[in-house]
């Protein structure tokens, strides 16, 4: 991996979205758990969130290799009544180590707000789990110049400044242009790198020191053909990979471009 990132590990994240029944899950797990068991070297980590119905039957396919699951989301409350939600504490208590928040088509599919976020971000950090929080912009938003004003008000709003479990390891955060994301079209290497190094001096401003630490990912039509080249840029310390993570020996090799 290039990109002079220090000491930041590279995270390969693969969000399932709503897909897969259980048999699809499991064989996906296994062809990642077979691949895990015959590696030597971490270089980056690697992580799987599957819809949350699969947590526990992958997670326990999974135990024992290096690779976390996460959830693709959790509820801002600790418990109660809210139906068809699930708390970060029942993620962390079916083996998820990790959450992502603030997902494009959540926020879309189910009104989030950036304040939504926070809040479901501070539960997941008092659960233990590790946020990946996601930002990006739409298209309209990029043909009107407002990306780097739209990724600056997502962050302040969505980044759980000053609050306990906040860390350079329990916070990453995923630059995924909506337009992007499963369209099989991507930025130009220029339009990452302008993103990124925008909100690593966001960040600065929001977190100070910790920034520096923080990973992160680039998400949006990221392939085995295409990583090498995201991977390397700056600034750019993983991939949150949708489509692709739904293959294991595609997600490999993106992994395997990682370090
Ligand atoms: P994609 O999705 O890789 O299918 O574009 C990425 C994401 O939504 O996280």
């Amino acid at each position: 991996m290039g990109g002079q990132n220090g000491q930041r590990r590279p995270l390969i994240a693969g969000n399932w979205k709503m897909n897969g029944l259980r048999a699809d899950g499991l064989a996906l797990a296994e062809a990642l758990a077979a691949w895990a068991k015959g590696r030597q070297a971490w270089g980056a980590e690697m992580l799987v969130c599957p819809p949350a119905t699969l947590l526990g039957a992958v997670g326990r396919v999974l135990e024992g290799c290096q690779v976390s699951i996460g959830g693709q989301d959790c509820h801002a409350a600790a418990q109660g009544a809210h139906t068809g939600d699930i708390s970060a504490a029942m993620l962390a208590d079916c083996g998820a180590d990790w959450v992502i928040l603030g997902h494009s088509e959540r926020r879309q599919d189910h009104g989030e707000s950036d304040g939504l976020v926070r809040a479901k971000a501070v539960a997941a950090l008092g659960a233990g789990l590790k946020a990946i929080v996601c930002i990006g912009e739409t298209e309209a938003e990029r043909d009107s110049g407002r990306t780097l004003a739209v990724l600056s008000r997502q962050l302040s709003g969505s980044v759980p400044v000053g609050e306990d479990g906040l860390s350079g390891d329990s916070l990453v955060v995923a630059y995924e242009p909506v337009w992007a994301i499963g369209t099989g079209r991507t930025p130009s290497r220029e339009q990452i790198l302008e993103a990124h190094s925008h909100i690593r001096g966001e960040l600065t401003g929001l977190v100070g020191d910790v920034a520096g630490a923080v990973r992160l990912l680039y998400g949006g039509s990221v392939k085995p053909e295409n990583a090498a080249e995201i991977l390397a840029l700056e600034d750019v310390d993983g991939a949150l990979v949708g489509g692709a993570s739904l293959k294991a020996d595609g997600f490999c090799a993106i992994y395997d471009a990682a370090v």
